[in-house]
Protein backbone atom coordinates (compact mmCIF):
# COMPACT_ATOMS: atom_id res chain seq x y z
CA UNK A 1 0.00 0.00 0.00
CA UNK A 2 1.22 3.18 -0.76
CA UNK A 3 1.64 6.33 1.43
CA UNK A 4 1.42 9.07 1.07
CA UNK A 5 4.37 11.59 0.51
CA UNK A 6 6.22 14.44 3.04
CA UNK A 7 4.35 17.51 3.32
CA UNK A 8 8.06 18.48 2.55
CA UNK A 9 8.09 16.83 -0.62
CA UNK A 10 4.52 18.51 -2.14
CA UNK A 11 6.28 22.05 -1.08
CA UNK A 12 9.12 21.42 -3.13
CA UNK A 13 7.64 20.17 -6.14
CA UNK A 14 4.41 22.59 -5.95
CA UNK A 15 3.45 24.69 -3.10
CA UNK A 16 7.01 26.46 -3.00
CA UNK A 17 8.14 26.09 -6.42
CA UNK A 18 8.04 29.11 -8.63
CA UNK A 19 8.89 29.65 -12.50
CA UNK A 20 11.78 31.27 -12.38
CA UNK A 21 13.18 34.07 -14.55
CA UNK A 22 16.87 34.40 -13.75
CA UNK A 23 19.61 31.70 -12.80
CA UNK A 24 22.66 31.16 -10.95
CA UNK A 25 25.64 30.14 -12.50
CA UNK A 26 25.42 26.50 -11.61
CA UNK A 27 25.40 24.49 -14.23
CA UNK A 28 23.27 21.31 -15.65
CA UNK A 29 25.13 18.47 -15.77
CA UNK A 30 24.35 16.16 -19.04
CA UNK A 31 23.84 12.81 -16.71
CA UNK A 32 21.09 14.84 -14.52
CA UNK A 33 19.07 15.53 -18.13
CA UNK A 34 19.86 12.10 -18.89
CA UNK A 35 18.24 11.43 -15.19
CA UNK A 36 15.19 13.31 -15.71
CA UNK A 37 14.16 10.87 -18.44
CA UNK A 38 15.19 8.12 -17.15
CA UNK A 39 12.27 9.48 -14.46
CA UNK A 40 9.78 10.98 -16.82
CA UNK A 41 9.74 8.16 -19.26
CA UNK A 42 7.07 6.18 -16.43
CA UNK A 43 4.60 8.93 -16.90
CA UNK A 44 1.76 7.80 -18.65
CA UNK A 45 0.79 8.64 -22.53
CA UNK A 46 -2.30 7.91 -24.39
CA UNK A 47 -1.80 4.09 -25.35
CA UNK A 48 1.56 4.70 -24.23
CA UNK A 49 2.48 5.93 -27.41
CA UNK A 50 5.21 8.58 -25.96
CA UNK A 51 4.64 11.21 -28.76
CA UNK A 52 6.66 14.03 -26.94
CA UNK A 53 10.49 14.08 -28.06
CA UNK A 54 12.94 16.41 -26.45
CA UNK A 55 16.10 18.42 -26.94
CA UNK A 56 17.87 19.66 -24.60
CA UNK A 57 19.63 22.62 -25.68
CA UNK A 58 22.71 23.78 -23.37
CA UNK A 59 25.81 23.84 -25.92
CA UNK A 60 26.42 27.75 -26.91
CA UNK A 61 26.23 27.08 -30.77
CA UNK A 62 23.01 24.90 -29.82
CA UNK A 63 21.45 28.11 -27.87
CA UNK A 64 22.32 30.75 -30.51
CA UNK A 65 20.44 28.80 -32.87
CA UNK A 66 17.44 29.39 -30.33
CA UNK A 67 17.53 33.04 -30.61
CA UNK A 68 15.81 34.45 -33.37
CA UNK A 69 12.78 32.20 -32.14
CA UNK A 70 12.92 34.85 -29.16
CA UNK A 71 13.38 38.02 -30.93
CA UNK A 72 10.34 40.39 -30.07
CA UNK A 73 9.11 38.11 -27.14
CA UNK A 74 10.20 40.37 -24.15
CA UNK A 75 12.19 39.00 -21.69
CA UNK A 76 11.92 35.65 -22.81
CA UNK A 77 15.92 35.88 -25.00
CA UNK A 78 17.30 37.06 -22.25
CA UNK A 79 15.76 34.60 -19.69
CA UNK A 80 16.94 31.71 -22.57
CA UNK A 81 20.18 33.33 -22.96
CA UNK A 82 21.13 32.89 -19.41
CA UNK A 83 19.69 29.32 -18.14
CA UNK A 84 22.28 27.17 -18.56
CA UNK A 85 19.34 24.26 -20.24
CA UNK A 86 16.24 25.24 -22.02
CA UNK A 87 14.24 22.19 -23.00
CA UNK A 88 12.16 22.29 -25.91
CA UNK A 89 9.40 19.89 -25.90
CA UNK A 90 8.51 19.20 -29.46
CA UNK A 91 5.80 16.09 -30.26
CA UNK A 92 6.32 13.34 -33.17
CA UNK A 93 2.93 13.82 -35.69
CA UNK A 94 4.63 10.16 -36.91
CA UNK A 95 4.44 8.62 -33.26
CA UNK A 96 1.79 6.23 -34.17
CA UNK A 97 4.41 4.12 -36.09
CA UNK A 98 5.71 2.87 -33.44
CA UNK A 99 2.34 1.39 -31.92
CA UNK A 100 2.67 -2.26 -32.35
CA UNK A 101 5.71 -2.38 -30.02
CA UNK A 102 4.75 0.38 -27.33
CA UNK A 103 0.94 -0.99 -27.22
CA UNK A 104 1.05 -4.38 -28.37
CA UNK A 105 -2.56 -5.61 -26.86
CA UNK A 106 -4.37 -3.68 -28.99
CA UNK A 107 -3.93 -2.58 -32.27
CA UNK A 108 -4.27 1.02 -32.82
CA UNK A 109 -1.84 2.35 -34.99
CA UNK A 110 -4.81 2.74 -37.82
CA UNK A 111 -6.41 4.87 -35.84
CA UNK A 112 -4.10 7.75 -36.22
CA UNK A 113 -2.81 6.57 -39.68
CA UNK A 114 -6.40 7.63 -41.41
CA UNK A 115 -6.44 11.04 -38.87
CA UNK A 116 -4.17 13.52 -38.99
CA UNK A 117 -6.29 15.54 -36.76
CA UNK A 118 -6.79 13.17 -34.32
CA UNK A 119 -3.35 12.17 -34.19
CA UNK A 120 -2.37 15.58 -33.60
CA UNK A 121 -4.51 16.28 -30.68
CA UNK A 122 -3.28 13.41 -29.17
CA UNK A 123 0.46 13.89 -29.54
CA UNK A 124 -0.39 17.41 -28.14
CA UNK A 125 -2.27 16.16 -25.08
CA UNK A 126 0.27 13.80 -23.91
CA UNK A 127 3.44 15.57 -25.11
CA UNK A 128 1.94 18.54 -23.08
CA UNK A 129 1.71 15.81 -19.93
CA UNK A 130 5.06 14.82 -20.76
CA UNK A 131 6.51 18.47 -20.07
CA UNK A 132 4.91 18.76 -17.05
CA UNK A 133 5.97 15.81 -15.90
CA UNK A 134 9.53 17.12 -16.62
CA UNK A 135 8.92 20.34 -15.00
CA UNK A 136 7.36 18.17 -11.55
CA UNK A 137 10.78 15.95 -11.81
CA UNK A 138 12.95 18.81 -12.35
CA UNK A 139 11.86 20.13 -9.36
CA UNK A 140 12.55 16.97 -7.23
CA UNK A 141 15.69 16.57 -8.35
CA UNK A 142 16.27 20.38 -6.91
CA UNK A 143 16.19 21.80 -10.14
CA UNK A 144 14.47 24.79 -11.41
CA UNK A 145 12.25 25.37 -14.32
CA UNK A 146 10.21 27.77 -16.47
CA UNK A 147 8.06 26.85 -19.15
CA UNK A 148 7.10 29.19 -22.05
CA UNK A 149 4.92 29.61 -24.82
CA UNK A 150 6.69 33.30 -25.72
CA UNK A 151 8.45 32.07 -29.08
CA UNK A 152 7.70 31.52 -33.08
CA UNK A 153 7.08 27.47 -33.41
CA UNK A 154 7.83 27.78 -36.55
CA UNK A 155 11.13 29.07 -36.42
CA UNK A 156 12.15 26.21 -33.90
CA UNK A 157 10.45 23.62 -35.97
CA UNK A 158 12.51 24.86 -39.10
CA UNK A 159 15.65 25.30 -37.58
CA UNK A 160 15.98 22.01 -35.34
CA UNK A 161 13.16 19.60 -36.89
CA UNK A 162 13.01 20.37 -40.67
CA UNK A 163 14.29 16.82 -41.35
CA UNK A 164 12.09 14.95 -38.92
CA UNK A 165 9.09 17.42 -38.85
CA UNK A 166 8.61 17.30 -35.05
CA UNK A 167 6.22 20.11 -34.29
CA UNK A 168 7.75 21.97 -31.19
CA UNK A 169 4.42 22.53 -28.39
CA UNK A 170 6.27 24.58 -25.57
CA UNK A 171 10.18 25.58 -24.45
CA UNK A 172 11.45 24.94 -20.68
CA UNK A 173 14.40 26.49 -19.03
CA UNK A 174 16.08 24.54 -16.40
CA UNK A 175 18.96 25.65 -14.15
CA UNK A 176 19.21 26.90 -10.60
CA UNK A 177 16.92 29.99 -9.77
CA UNK A 178 18.21 33.10 -8.59
CA UNK A 179 15.74 33.31 -5.50
CA UNK A 180 16.24 36.64 -4.54
CA UNK A 181 15.11 37.58 -7.78
CA UNK A 182 11.92 36.52 -7.74
CA UNK A 183 8.73 38.51 -7.59
CA UNK A 184 6.16 37.74 -5.23
CA UNK A 185 3.16 35.25 -5.94
CA UNK A 186 0.81 36.08 -8.11
CA UNK A 187 -2.56 34.78 -6.41
CA UNK A 188 -4.14 31.16 -7.55
CA UNK A 189 -7.83 30.72 -8.04
CA UNK A 190 -10.09 29.27 -5.08
CA UNK A 191 -11.51 25.68 -4.98
CA UNK A 192 -14.49 27.06 -5.22
CA UNK A 193 -13.83 28.85 -8.30
CA UNK A 194 -12.01 26.42 -10.18
CA UNK A 195 -12.82 22.80 -8.62
CA UNK A 196 -16.72 21.35 -8.27
CA UNK A 197 -18.45 18.21 -7.28
CA UNK A 198 -21.05 16.35 -9.16
C1 LIG B 1 2.27 27.18 -20.74
C2 LIG B 1 3.05 28.26 -20.04
C3 LIG B 1 3.60 29.29 -20.77
C4 LIG B 1 4.36 30.27 -20.13
N1 LIG B 1 4.99 31.21 -20.91
C5 LIG B 1 5.86 32.07 -20.32
C6 LIG B 1 6.63 32.95 -21.11
O1 LIG B 1 6.54 32.98 -22.34
N2 LIG B 1 7.52 33.75 -20.47
C7 LIG B 1 7.67 33.74 -19.11
O2 LIG B 1 8.51 34.48 -18.59
N3 LIG B 1 6.94 32.90 -18.34
C8 LIG B 1 6.05 32.08 -18.90
N4 LIG B 1 5.32 31.19 -18.13
C9 LIG B 1 5.50 31.22 -16.66
C10 LIG B 1 4.25 31.75 -15.96
O3 LIG B 1 4.12 33.14 -16.13
C11 LIG B 1 4.33 31.36 -14.46
O4 LIG B 1 4.37 29.96 -14.40
C12 LIG B 1 3.14 31.90 -13.68
O5 LIG B 1 3.13 33.28 -13.69
C13 LIG B 1 3.17 31.40 -12.25
O6 LIG B 1 4.35 31.78 -11.62
P1 LIG B 1 4.91 30.95 -10.37
O7 LIG B 1 5.11 29.55 -10.88
O8 LIG B 1 6.21 31.59 -10.00
O9 LIG B 1 3.90 31.05 -9.31
C14 LIG B 1 4.52 30.24 -18.73
C15 LIG B 1 3.93 29.21 -18.00
C16 LIG B 1 3.21 28.22 -18.64
C17 LIG B 1 2.64 27.08 -17.84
Amino acid sequence: MRKSLSKEVFNQLFTEARSHHHWTKKPVRDEDLKSLYEIIKYGPTSGNLQPARIVFVRSEEGKRKLYPALEGMGSNLGQVQSAPVTAIIAQDPLFWKEAPRLFPRMDVKGMFENDVAFAESIAYRSSSLTGAYLMIAARGMGLDVCPMSGFHNDIIDETFFKENSWKTNFICTIGYGDDSRLYSRDPRLTFDKACRFE
